[in-house]
């Protein structure tokens, strides 16, 4: 029988302003890269239909109007955390130097009311998204992004350092500059193997200048004296094809340097790994790399690991090319061609053809702690899904199990030694999802972007999360009890005033 979770354990939903919040132009905010990428390459596969779906985040989930709603919601979850991040567009529309003080405000606000609901935000500094004034001199391959990123992260401790004590500096640098700079996914679409080294070098950067920044708050009493900076990876652990093949084990080695060492190595240790350094040398950018910058992040790593876990990689060698075997069909976003991702057959995938192999969290975890020795936290985990809403509500038993079996693992893990601090699950509302627009469903809770009125809905998997917060543990599969979280969902819809914005 699994320990119970601590009980200052954090329990917490993430989610992030450009998927929610829209208010676009509203209080002083302007555009930023992403704001124009969804206008300019707007995109609805037919309904029903597993693509990737490109739509407006004008208005999203009008998180903007509704964050007072959304807090009361988190409270009758139960949750004592809340990950987002702080759209930097809103607080700089124009330049790095002149705040939007309605901006910032607009945080004091939406971390006032969570509070008040007595939920730790979890702020994140940078997910993605730049105000494109800084994307047109050079976002975040260039220099530029450095001292913008000071000003940023320096108001942000400043005003809202009193709020909390757990804080991140970005989400998932790989899946970002993959998919931005080596692929035409994500703006800024670059498509640029030389922009995406420099993007990788001055994200390291920014999170030591962050680090200074945090010291510093601490310092003046912005921010409290115990209060930690973290930085949050999607490492997908790799996963031989063939275990007793020694070509997939090396391909696994390599997928490792690049997916993992890469992004966590350099504000964890301090240094970039060999890789690093060979496409320095190959793109003739050692001009681009200083002393100064080396010795800072040296000096200031960072205090915990976020831990993005939805999927680990099945990995071939390059040698398997030839063979029948289901390839990731976007080559464009790896860094190496040493190592290829696959999908065998005989596995379980989403409809979004995502592995789903929840054990991986507890195995892997170890290696995250024994390499770096500082503590975890899942950041992000979930499940996007075509639900289906019936009677007000959706009946989501696919994401109770998806949930519950990486919970059962963290638990599993923190059992086993590994200082887990807390779980955060993607998401707390159904978002717009850079890979399946509104279509993809993730939220506890649920939003009308059907009928547009972007009214809040419960799901089962709401109550699974409140019992699970109740009791402190996830559950054995046998212990579910589906019909009863079904039920909650549906007396709460009916009774419950939360579900009603002007109450
Ligand atoms: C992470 C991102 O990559 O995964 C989120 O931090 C994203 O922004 C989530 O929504 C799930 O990905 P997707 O593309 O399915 O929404």
């Amino acid at each position: 029988m699994l320990k119970k979770f601590p009980k200052n354990f954090i329990f917490s939903t993430s989610t992030c302003s450009y998927q929610i919040e829209g208010g676009r132009l509203l209080g002083g905010r302007k555009h930023s890269n992403w704001d124009k990428f969804t206008i300019e390459n707007y995109h609805i596969p037919p309904e029903g239909v597993a693509e990737r779906e490109i739509a407006s985040i004008d208005i999203a989930a009008d998180y903007f109007h509704r964050y007072k709603e959304d807090a009361k919601i988190m409270k009758e979850i139960g949750v004592n955390g809340f990950a987002y991040n702080m759209d930097w567009a809103r607080i700089f529309p124009d330049n790095e130097n002149d705040f939007n003080e309605e901006g910032i405000k607009f945080y004091e606000e939406v971390f006032k009311s969570l509070n008040e609901n007595g939920i730790k935000p979890i702020p994140i500094l940078y997910h993605w998204d730049s105000p494109l004034w800084l994307e047109e001199k050079g976002g975040t391959s260039s220099r530029v992004f450095l001292n913008a990123f000071r000003n940023f992260s320096k108001i942000l401790f400043k005003r809202l350092g009193k709020y909390t004590d757990i804080w991140y500096v970005s989400d998932e640098n790989s899946s970002y500059t993959t998919s931005a700079y080596l692929d035409d996914y994500n703006p800024p679409q670059k498509k640029d193997e030389k922009e995406f080294w420099k993007a990788i070098y001055y994200l390291s950067i920014s999170g030591a200048i962050a680090k200074e920044e945090f010291d510093k708050a601490k310092e003046k009493g912005y921010v409290s004296k115990d209060a930690i900076l973290g930085i949050d990876h999607d490492w997908n652990p790799a996963i031989p094809y063939d275990k007793n093949d020694e070509d997939d084990l090396k391909a696994c080695e390599i997928f490792d340097e690049y997916n993992l060492d890469l992004f966590l190595n350099p504000n964890m240790l301090g240094i970039f790994p060999n890789c690093f350094y060979e496409a320095i040398e190959k793109f003739n950018l050692s001009d681009m790399v200083l002393e100064e910058d080396l010795n800072l992040m040296k000096k200031k790593t960072l205090d915990l690991i976020g831990w993005n876990y939805y999927r680990p990689a099945i990995i071939a060698s390059p040698k398997r090319l030839n063979e029948n075997i289901e390839w990731h069909n976007n080559p464009g976003h790896f860094i190496t061609k040493e190592a290829w991702i696959v999908y065998p057959k005989n596995e379980r995938y989403t409809a979004w053809k995502w592995l789903i192999k929840p054990e991986y969290l507890s195995i892997a975890s170890h290696v995250l702690w024994e390499k770096y020795n500082k503590p975890l936290m899942i950041l992000e985990n979930g499940i996007g899904y075509f639900d289906e809403r019936k009677d007000g509500i959706v009946r989501d038993d696919y994401r109770i199990d998806y949930l519950n079996e990486h919970l059962l693992e963290v638990q599993k893990a923190i059992n086993e030694g590994v200082p887990f601090i807390g779980y955060s699950l993607w998401t707390y509302c159904d978002i717009f999802s850079p890979s399946g627009g509104y279509r993809k469903k993730y939220g506890l809770v649920g939003v009308d972007f059907e009928n547009k009125t972007l009214d809040r809905f419960p799901k089962s998997s709401m109550y699974w999360y409140k019992d699970v917060i109740n009791n402190l543990r996830a559950f054995d599969k046998d212990e579910l009890n589906y019909n009863k979280y079904y039920n909650e969902a549906l007396k709460s819809f009916k009774t419950n005033k939360i579900w009603n914005k002007n109450n």
